[in-house]
């Protein structure tokens, strides 16, 4: 008898992906509408929207569900729901656009990619958006950059999607419906999920192998949507991935899939959005380690950890799992952290991100302690490729 996987969040998957027969006629009424021009951020939403990965969302949030979530991480519903999706427009655009009435959503290069219909159109608080969720004012942030940068008006109602955007990774490229098919397969119950912007490294390996040992697999989810100009690029990254888990995992316990949607870099709030996707795909478990999602200094090392004490875990439906900053050891001979280790920090191998970037750019490998050799190369070989502008 085959184990029923974790219940997508709200209770089934929201797909809003128009169906092959309504897709025509749809086409056809875009023709007929006003068209708004939608960046990268929003076109990743629009797909995460299509393929059930925002489940319980029909579309844009609507002013009340915007300011639940902003203010109590919680939908109307009372869901809980982390991070605003919104679709941001200008005043001047808004003043063309009457509530009640459908716009189209279009590419740079003018493809049609959605149907919205506009139920509301609504200002909202900037600086409150980027205290609650960013924690910090500061434009430095790149989420509280691209949220200063954005229109001044939100357009909140449901979406019929009709185009997904270019599918990079495409044989990764599993929707919902398909990972949960292939879990269910595999007869894998209890599967846990990997979220990463990075390549691999031994940290990585170890924490993701620690979980493993008392689950049934490992869905290495790393997200290939906008992130910041000085991550390492998703195509790279893949390439490390898949020589990682030739060579050091075992291939029937593990599965590789791309996450479509944007970093938002909003730390503990992230943590919480990554893990209810992650429940869409179909993942019990979800892994939080140091620092997840941060960037800068803006959040303490634990508080994507603490951030789920303030939810009801049956509320939340996927369990996260806790690791403490983990490192290698000279003297335990092994990966290991406070937790586990009890020797000094001279004997820890802890490279910072920075130090890492400028030995690759040096085309030196850092230490096998910290990273396999079969992804130094492949960084490093990155690296000295000619940056095409
Ligand atoms: S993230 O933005 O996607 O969180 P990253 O790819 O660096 O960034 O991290 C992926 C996951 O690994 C996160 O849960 C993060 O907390 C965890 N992590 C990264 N490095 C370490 C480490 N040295 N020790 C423990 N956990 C780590």
């Amino acid at each position: 008898m085959t184990k029923p996987l974790i219940a997508p969040h709200g209770g089934e998957l929201i797909l809003n992906q128009a169906s092959e027969a309504e897709r025509v006629a749809l086409l056809e009424r875009a023709q007929t509408l006003p068209q708004i021009t939608v960046g990268s951020r929003q076109l990743a939403d629009l797909e995460m929207l299509a393929i059930g990965a925002y489940s319980p969302l029909g579309g844009f949030l609507k002013r009340d569900d915007y300011l639940s979530v902003v203010n109590t991480m919680h939908l109307s519903s009372g869901l809980p729901w982390s991070i605003p999706i919104t679709l941001p427009i200008s005043e001047e655009q808004a003043a063309n656009i009457v509530e009640g009435s459908q716009v189209a959503l279009v590419t740079a290069e003018g493809t049609v990619q959605a149907l919205l219909t506009v139920e509301e159109k609504y200002h909202y608080d900037k600086q409150l958006e980027a205290q609650k969720v960013y924690r910090t004012e500061d434009e430095a942030h790149p989420g509280v950059k691209v949220l200063y940068q954005q229109g001044d008006v939100l357009l909140g109602g449901p979406v019929r999607v009709l185009n997904l955007p270019n599918q990079t990774f495409a044989k990764y490229r599993y929707t919902p419906t398909q990972s949960r098919t292939l879990f269910t397969e595999r007869g894998w119950q209890k599967i846990v999920a990997f979220q990463t912007r990075n390549p691999v490294h031994r940290a990585h390996e170890y924490i993701q192998k620690c979980a493993m040992e008392t689950v049934d697999g490992l869905y290495l989810h790393p997200l290939v949507g906008d992130t910041k100009g000085d991550d390492i690029p998703a195509d790279v990254r893949m390439r490390c991935y898949e020589v990682l888990l030739e060579n050091y995992y075992p291939q029937q316990r593990v599965i590789l899939g791309v996450l479509p949607a944007a970093m938002r870099y909003a730390g503990p709030r992230e943590a919480i959005f990554h893990a209810l996707m992650r429940k869409n795909y179909g993942c019990s478990h979800f892994i939080v380690g140091r620092d997840h999602a941060g960037v800068g200094n803006y959040y303490g090392t634990y508080d994507a950890q603490y951030i789920f004490a303030e939810f009801d875990p049956a509320a939340l439906g996927i369990t996260p799992m806790f690791f403490d900053h983990t490192f290698f050891c000279r003297q335990c001979d092994s990966m290991a952290s406070q937790k586990t280790c009890p020797h000094g920090s001279d004997q820890h191998i802890i490279l910072s991100g920075t130090k890492v970037r400028q030995m690759l750019q040096a085309g030196e490998v850092p230490p096998r302690e910290f990273s396999r050799p079969e992804v130094a190369k492949i960084l490093i070989d990155a690296m000295r490729q000619p940056v095409s502008l």
